[in-house]
């Protein structure tokens, strides 16, 4: 039977307000200003939702969220980029998350207030989501501390219904990295950490043999290794694939999640891995060349342009 959804993304939403030029931080006591503002989609997974849609990937998205206005941008902003919401929960009684970023020169200051991702559970996920689409992304575990603690059983319900699967886990604030990742590797197709978090959940020094330590837990490992571009092993072989260098970063927020959206997007179309790491390391590059996560990706004829103006590369979807 046609699936209705390439992918299914399970994950949290918030919003960012970021607060730009200032003057200096601000003291305990006293208000400076900022001669910009920006409201906009926050969140590792929407972020990656947003950018695979507009990619070409049917998505469809399952979280929750409060029913109050910064709710209602996330919704809007989702469907605007044709990503499905009927699978996003809101619910009266909790608040959506925000991050509030100040950015002073260089240097910035966050704050987030997690709000109903926190309480997102695998129960609140409706049988219906897991049939309609082919393939499961999670992001963000260590955010969302309902879904954390029943991760492998969310893996296990999707493979049953027959997906493939993958998973990007993000950094935990705590640093605890309290997953039984070798209950739940087995169920991940696609296991898609950063250089940082490989080395942390394996406590290996270096990323070769970090990669070994997972090997026959996660048949495809792929780190993402910033401006040094990527690696991944399949079932143990281990291949290095060069970035498409920007030496102009406007910032590189999101650009793992942009990576995660090329990658998985040649992977739905049936492509093999070389190219599937190719499009990660090339949409990981187009995000670094405009602000945000989603900044760079919107629409597929700007991803285009931006693929042969920056990087000489002609894309085909
Ligand atoms: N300066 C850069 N030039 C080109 N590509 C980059 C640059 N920085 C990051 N990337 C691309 O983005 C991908 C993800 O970046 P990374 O910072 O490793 O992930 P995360 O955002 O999860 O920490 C990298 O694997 C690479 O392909
Ligand atoms: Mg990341």
């Amino acid at each position: 039977m046609e699936k209705q959804f390439d992918i299914l993304v399970v994950g949290e939403l918030n919003v960012d307000l970021i607060l730009d030029e200032i003057k200096s931080f601000p003291e305990i006591g006293t208000e400076i200003l900022a001669d910009k503002m920006n409201l906009s989609l926050g969140s590792s997974s929407a972020i990656f939702a947003s950018n695979i849609s507009v990619l070409g990937s049917k998505t469809a998205f399952a979280g929750m969220m409060g029913e109050d206005s910064f709710g209602q941008l996330v919704l809007s902003s989702l469907s605007s980029k044709n990503v499905d919401t009927r699978f996003i929960t809101q619910d009266k009684t909790k608040k959506t998350g925000a991050t509030i970023a100040l950015n002073y020169g260089e240097e910035r200051a966050m704050v987030t207030f997690p709000g109903a991702m926190k309480d997102y559970s695998v129960n609140d996920i409706p049988a219906e989501a897991f049939k309609l689409a082919r393939h499961l992304h999670l992001s963000s575990p260590f955010l969302q501390d309902m879904m954390k603690k029943d991760i492998v059983q969310l893996f296990k319900i999707a493979k049953e219904a027959g997906m493939t699967t993958s998973l990007d886990v993000q950094w935990d604030p705590e640093e605890k990295w309290d997953i039984d990742f070798e209950a739940l590797l087995p169920f991940v197709d696609v296991f898609l950490p950063n250089q940082n978090e490989l080395l942390a959940i394996s406590k290996m020094t270096s990323v070769e043999r970090a990669l070994k330590f997972f090997t026959g837990l996660c048949k495809v490992v792929v780190a993402k290794l910033g401006s040094e571009g990527s690696v991944i092993s399949e079932n143990g072989a281990v291949k290095f694939f060069r970035p498409f260098l920007n030496n102009n970063v406007v910032d590189a927020i999101g650009a793992g999640d942009s990576f995660n959206s090329g990658f998985l997007h040649a992977m739905l179309k049936g492509k093999d891995l070389d190219s599937c790491m190719e499009m990660g390391n090339l949409m990981g590059a187009i995000n670094t060349t405009a602000s945000g996560g989603t900044g760079a990706f919107t629409s597929k004829d700007e991803i285009k342009e931006r693929a042969i103006q920056f990087f000489n590369k002609k894309i085909q979807f």
